[in-house]
């Protein structure tokens, strides 16, 4: 996957709600590695992470039919990699 266009499908898609890897309905629910590791179903996985965007949950809306696969497995993988290098 390409980490710097998932960077781009970050900006452009999730930042409204996580900007900064924060997560401004759900405080808890960050996008750092304790949180994911806490509450993402399927643990701190990039897979995981793909199943989220693709069905959304609760108040995160899906994905699924606005983002191709390819742009959801890129921006997986951005989060993935910022979250286990704590660079959020
Ligand atoms: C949770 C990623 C877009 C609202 C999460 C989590 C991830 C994630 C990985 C799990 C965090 C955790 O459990 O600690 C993304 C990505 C997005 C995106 C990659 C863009 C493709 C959005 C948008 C919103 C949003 C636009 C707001 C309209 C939420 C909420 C939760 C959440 C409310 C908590 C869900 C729950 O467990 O009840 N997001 N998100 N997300 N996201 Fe997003």
């Amino acid at each position: 996957a390409d980490v710097g266009n998932g960077e781009s499908v970050f900006s452009a898609n999730c930042a409204a709600c996580h900007a900064g890897g924060q997560n401004v309905i759900m405080p808890e629910k960050t996008l750092q590695k304790d949180a994911l590791t806490q509450y993402l179903a399927g643990g701190m996985k990039e897979q995981s992470v793909v199943m989220q965007v693709t069905n959304g949950k609760n108040a995160m809306p899906a994905f699924g039919g606005r983002l191709s696969e390819d742009e959801i497995n890129d921006v997986a993988s951005y989060v993935i990699d910022t979250a286990s290098n704590d660079k959020w």
